[in-house]
């Protein structure tokens, strides 16, 4: 998998998802989704603030977007962004989510934030399970601040830190550490 910059090539396939019932209980996008929405992404998120996930290893055609992800907030004299994601619905449950985080979550540190945060809705256990695995925290949790589908629900506030401990770090040292045992 690779992410790579959100484009107008991208923008029809994206756009097939966001009647995804998932999709629409646990993210902003409004219902019934525009005709325009992922195309006004484009213009929403500028040069470098969204991104597909392809899968496979060709270029161009050949490879297929199975993700899309988003820098909604990144305030680089603050420092502090946050990020958002979404899977097309027939390629979850193989670490789509988790890769793209992974991946801009590096990159958001690399460009000097601190903080991070991500909003979650308080019935997705998915989205909290890829946070926690891309060393994420819970924070809190903000009591009926989304209107869904003419309701209001709680969100989760989740949070990582450029200090917080890297998970891939972690890892890779039990590895070393198992390795040196045997
Ligand atoms: C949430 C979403 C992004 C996850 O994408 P994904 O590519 O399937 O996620 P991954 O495969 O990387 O990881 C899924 C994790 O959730 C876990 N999971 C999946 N369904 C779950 C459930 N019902 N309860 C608890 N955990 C669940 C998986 O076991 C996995 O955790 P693990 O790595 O610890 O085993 C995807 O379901 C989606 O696009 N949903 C709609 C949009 C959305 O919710 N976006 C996030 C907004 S905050």
């Amino acid at each position: 998998m690779r992410l790579v910059l959100y484009r107008p090539v991208h923008v029809a396939v994206v756009q097939s998802w966001l009647d995804d019932p998932e999709i629409r209980a646990n993210t902003p996008v409004p219902e019934p989704a525009p005709a325009d929405h992922a195309a006004n992404w484009l213009t929403r998120f500028g040069d470098e603030g969204a991104w597909v996930v392809l899968d496979g290893d060709a270029d161009g055609d050949a490879a297929e977007v199975v993700g899309w992800a988003c820098a909604p907030v990144l305030d680089l004299v603050r420092g502090e962004a946050e990020l958002g994601y979404q899977v097309a619905p027939t390629h979850r449950g193989r670490g789509v989510a988790t890769f793209a985080l992974r991946e801009l979550t590096d990159w958001a540190f690399a460009k000097g934030v601190h903080r991070i945060q991500l909003h979650i809705n308080n019935a997705n256990a998915a989205s909290q399970a890829v946070a926690r695995t891309c060393g994420y925290s819970y924070e809190g949790t903000k009591r009926e601040s989304y209107l869904k589908q003419g309701q209001r629900v709680d969100t989760q506030l989740w949070s990582r830190l450029v200090s917080d401990p890297n998970p891939m770090e972690s890892r890779a040292a039990d590895a070393y550490g198992q390795g040196m045992k045997s």
